[in-house]
């Protein structure tokens, strides 16, 4: 999942970071395809509010929906899990997933200042949420 995010992405999480969650008992779903690792979701439940932390498709397999059933199926998991609203944030300068999360419903509420390493300097946050 690490190899896949950091080609996928500039500041990927580590296999250490994915570890830690697997371990921490988060919510992971993946999508294969021919039996290949196409991409991935991670997210965590606390009492009825969900947090998605990670959500990633391989770079030849973007654009094709998959990113969308993965997050659409990881949202189902969480409302049969109890969660009644979910959270995430984004880099400000990713229109792709802003605009994939506004697509599933997600709305923007609130902005974290220089949040995310970036090539040069820091990025704001942008936060997000729904009701599910
Ligand atoms: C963001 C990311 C996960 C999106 O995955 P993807 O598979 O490329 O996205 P999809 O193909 O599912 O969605 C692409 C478009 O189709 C739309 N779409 C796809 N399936 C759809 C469906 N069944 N119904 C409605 N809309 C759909 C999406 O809303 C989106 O709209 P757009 O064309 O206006 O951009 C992917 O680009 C990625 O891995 N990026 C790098 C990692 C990253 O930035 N992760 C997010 C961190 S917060």
């Amino acid at each position: 999942m690490a190899a896949l995010e950091a080609r996928a992405v500039p500041h990927a999480w580590r296999a250490g970071q994915y570890r830690d969650s697997l371990q921490a008992g988060h919510l992971c779903l993946v999508v294969t395809q021919n039996g290949v690792l196409a991409g991935q979701a991670l997210a965590m439940m606390a009492l009825d509010e969900a947090e998605i932390l990670n959500l990633a498709i391989t770079p030849e397999l973007q654009g094709q929906g998959l990113g969308f059933a993965l997050l659409a199926a990881i949202l189902t998991q969480l409302r049969a899990l109890g969660a009644h609203r979910v959270f995430l944030e984004v880099r400000e300068s990713n229109q792709p997933a802003r605009r994939l999360y506004q697509r599933t419903g997600f709305v923007e509420t609130g902005l974290r200042k220089h949040y995310y390493p970036a090539a040069q300097g820091r990025e704001h946050a942008i936060l997000m949420e729904m009701s599910l």
